[in-house]
């Protein structure tokens, strides 16, 4: 008879045990809830492919917030669904657009209780659903883009974002938008790159939650979701381009990009638990097919334990909630 030399249950034998054995933690401070606001409703609309999720009313948006700031969480990350839309997305930059409209609300609510944060790309304003404006031929005209960004950088800011979300993928985005922020005095405004932001299926909810316009895809700005070298090299150019804070979008499936970013750059590394992971768990536990809370409580720390500093999720408030008792 022999006997194991390492016994690496040892340090598991107990509840007690466990918890001091822990290597990755969560806290609420590190979660960020996103937002959907609707231009023209009363009352919060049910989003079909995220249960659970609403297209918020402006009224309904301040008690989230509240909510939100009352649970300890990091932030939140307004989206808005305009009701008209053009081929400029006009909507983004104009100062009663609904997503600065409902900024400088949500600003005045919670002051500096949470970091206010803002989606800045233009596809939830333009009526093509693209990122960008677009050049004759059709194709997404990255610096004419560039311009309209900084155009709505600086309205967000002057509502009272605190941290704009770059997310549409545009070369030089973070540093075109950073000098515009500078020129009028907005030293102070964060910036958030999602550096590694990879097209893909994953969206597919969030697009109902906009109603997006977008027919074809976003492959010529999106990451191919094969290449790992090349997010990692978006979020290094994204740093040296004075990104305060770079992102990984998706979580789950791009847990090896999380890492690699994570070990590559200097910056908070954040992750996007998108629309298709949070409507893949809900699916799967409505049909009692998965255990709802541990799988939720799992993807929250595997994104932890893969090297986000933050992470965005639909499930934000909730989870602050189970936090409080222990994931
Ligand atoms: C762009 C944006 C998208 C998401 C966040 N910002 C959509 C896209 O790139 O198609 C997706 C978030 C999610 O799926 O939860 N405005």
């Amino acid at each position: 008879m022999s006997f194991p030399t390492h016994r690496l249950r040892r340090l598991r034998q107990s509840p007690a045990v466990r918890r001091l054995a822990r290597e990755t933690t969560l806290v609420p401070s590190q979660l960020v809830l996103p937002l959907f606001v609707r231009e023209g409703i009363a009352e919060p609309q049910p989003i079909g492919s995220m249960p659970g999720v609403v297209q918020h009313s402006l009224d309904s948006l301040r008690r989230a917030a509240t909510d939100a700031a009352a649970a300890g969480l990091g932030g939140v990350m307004l989206f808005g669904v305009p009701a008209v839309r053009d081929a400029l997305g006009s909507g983004a930059d104009d100062e009663r657009g609904i997503l600065n409209v409902a900024t400088a609300a949500v600003a005045a609510e919670v002051g500096d209780a949470l970091v206010v944060q803002t989606d800045l790309c233009l596809d939830e304003f333009t009526d093509h659903g693209h990122c960008g404006v677009l050049a004759a031929d059709g194709s997404v005209d990255n610096d004419a883009t560039l311009e309209r960004y900084a155009a709505m950088g600086l309205a967000q800011a002057r509502a009272g974002s605190a941290m704009l979300g770059l997310s549409g993928m545009m070369d030089g985005q973070v540093a075109h938008v950073r000098a515009a922020l500078d020129a009028e005095g907005f030293t102070d405004t964060l910036l958030l790159a999602y550096s590694a932001k990879y097209a893909g299926a994953f969206y597919g909810p969030f697009r109902e939650a906009v109603d997006s316009q977008l027919t074809g895809d976003r492959r010529t700005y999106q990451l191919d979701p094969a290449n790992a070298r090349e997010g990692v090299r978006e979020a290094i150019v994204d740093a040296e381009e004075g990104a305060d804070v770079v992102m990984v979008k998706p979580a789950l499936p791009y847990l090896d990009v999380l890492a690699e970013v994570r070990a590559s750059v200097d910056v908070p590394v954040w992750a996007y638990q998108v629309s298709g992971e949070y409507a893949m768990i809900e699916a799967a536990a409505a049909h009692g097919w998965i255990d709802r809370r541990g799988a939720i409580s799992e993807s929250l720390l595997s994104i932890r334990r893969a090297g986000a500093d933050a992470v965005l999720s639909y499930w934000a408030l909730e989870a602050a909630g189970w936090l409080r008792e222990s994931l």
